[in-house]
Order: structure tokens, then sequence, then C-alpha cells
């Protein structure tokens, strides 16, 4: 997500110890297990207001966890639910009625025993078009291409250079005001995790750092509008589609963890 410059004073990335990875072990798999959750409730007629109930509930009444979107910086809701061209930050709403057809991100960040686990996934509402499902498709594979390099000494510019190629072979663009992030106890931390780069650019990665990934692709161009209404909801400029998929991980001594991996995938 967005890390203002202005925010950035400390330009250290953290080394997480083995103790602190097997907690964040636990968020990310309890952030998961919310995706899991949720899955079966998104159908044509449900609002996005009623989801973020659901998943808020379960995250504080069965995780005792804690919604960490919940009051970060003035949001108002638990969860994120970013319905067709809207790229990332969308709030929950009542009003917010999903139909078939719709594409929908879910972005799901829980604190547990003071560490961050986040991971979000697309997901289609009844039928979604070939279109729309293929840009789906897509932005998963830019994920996964990421993460199978992620080890000890390559660089964050590796990282943005296979999401960005892998992206723009297949004429879509990808957004570049928002990226990844470093995550622990804090919920964004240094380093920025771009989705475009350069190869062997930018800080290498070490074992012990905990970072996202979270590539979000427009099928247009690559602008984005923040609302002036709400001061969170980021849309494409063309209104064209965009989609999301965020995995956290941890870097180990030949690889990487994916902390937040549900029992659906096999990377
Ligand atoms: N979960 C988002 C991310 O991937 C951040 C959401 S911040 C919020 O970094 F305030 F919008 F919830
Ligand atoms: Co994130
Ligand atoms: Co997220």
């Amino acid at each position: 997500m967005p890390l203002f410059p202005v925010e950035r004073l400390a330009m250290t990335i953290q080394l997480k110890t083995a103790d602190d990875i097997a907690k964040m072990r636990v968020a990310g798999r309890l952030a998961a297990d919310v995706l899991d959750m949720i899955g079966p409730h998104i159908q044509p007629g449900v609002s996005t207001g009623e989801l973020d109930r659901i998943c808020h509930d379960y995250i504080v009444e069965q995780q005792k966890a804690v919604p960490a979107p919940l009051d970060y910086n003035g949001f108002p809701k638990s969860i994120c639910t970013s319905v067709n061209h809207v790229i990332c930050h969308g709030i929950p709403s009542d009003s917010k009625i999903l139909k078939s057809g719709d594409t929908l991100n879910i972005d799901i960040t829980v604190i547990k025993d003071g560490f961050h686990g986040d991971t979000s996934k697309m997901f289609c509402v009844g039928d979604a078009p070939e279109h729309a499902r293929r840009l789906i498709r897509i932005t998963q594979e830019c994920l996964y291409r990421a993460i199978d390099i992620v080890k000890p000494g390559i660089t964050l510019g590796d990282i943005g250079h296979v999401i960005q190629q892998h992206c723009e072979a297949h004429n879509y663009s990808i957004v570049r005001e928002y990226c990844g992030h470093g995550i622990g106890r804090v919920f964004h931390e240094e380093p920025q995790v771009l989705h475009y780069g350069k190869p062997h650019n930018g800080p290498k990665i070490a074992a012990g750092m905990t970072f996202t990934i979270e590539p979000m692709l427009n099928a247009g161009t690559r602008y984005t509008k923040l609302s002036r209404k709400d001061g969170w909801t980021v849309t494409t400029k063309d209104r064209r589609l965009s989609a999301q998929w965020e995995h956290t991980l941890a870097v180990t001594a030949d690889g990487c963890e994916v902390l937040t991996l549900r029992a659906e995938e096999t990377l």
C-alpha cells in the first residue's frame, strides 16, 4: 500500500527473528483463513458492508485477533472491498450490492500477538466475463512468478521486473502509486516493494525479511484516481477493470515461505 515519502523517516529494513516469524506465521494463517471463510458468502445480492461485518466478527470473536484496517489512518471499516474498476482500498458499504459479473478484491489484514498478516484475493460474483477472468488470472501469475524468484541475494528490482514483464506481455498495465511493503509489528514498514523495476536494481533481499507482494494490474492505462469524497477509494482513471492479489512472505535461507498461503493454492 501507499507509503507516502514523508512517512518514510527510517530507511532501515528490519530483519525478523525466528520467534517473530513464528508469530507472523500465525497471523498470516489467520488472514488466509478469513479469505477461505468469506468465499461462500460472496453471492449476487450481498452488500460489501455485510461482508465486512462477517469478517469483522470472525476475526474478533473466533480468531481473537484484531482487524488492522479498522481506524488505521482513519479507515472506517475492517476489510477492504474493491469492486470492478476500484483498484484498492474500497470501503465496504451497505449500499454497495454485488451483482453477477462483478469482480471483487477482498483484502484482509489481521494482527495477532502483535504481528500482522496481510493477504488479498480476487473473487468473481456469479459469472464474470472471460476478459475479467483473464485479467484476474494474469495478475495472480504475476504474484506467483515474483514469489518464485524470492531468495537471498536477489534485489527488489528483480521482483518488480518479473511482474512488469508478465503484465505488459499481456498488454495490461501496472499500477505504480501503490506497492507492497515490509510488514511485522508495523503494518507498513520498509522496504517499499514496487511492482515494476529493473533487474539487479534496488536493495538486496536477505533472509529474515518479511514483506508483501501485491501487484495491481489494470486492463487499460495504469493511471489512478483517489476519491476526493472519502479519501480512500482508488479507481482506474479510465474506469476499466483492475485486479490485485497479495501474499505476505518471509525470506528463508534458500527461498521464501508464503505466510498467507491458502489450502487451494499450489505453488
Ligand atoms: N491491506 C492493505 C495493504 O495491502 C492496506 C489497507 S490500509 C486501509 O497494504 F487502511 F485501507 F485498510
Ligand atoms: Co499489503
Ligand atoms: Co493488503
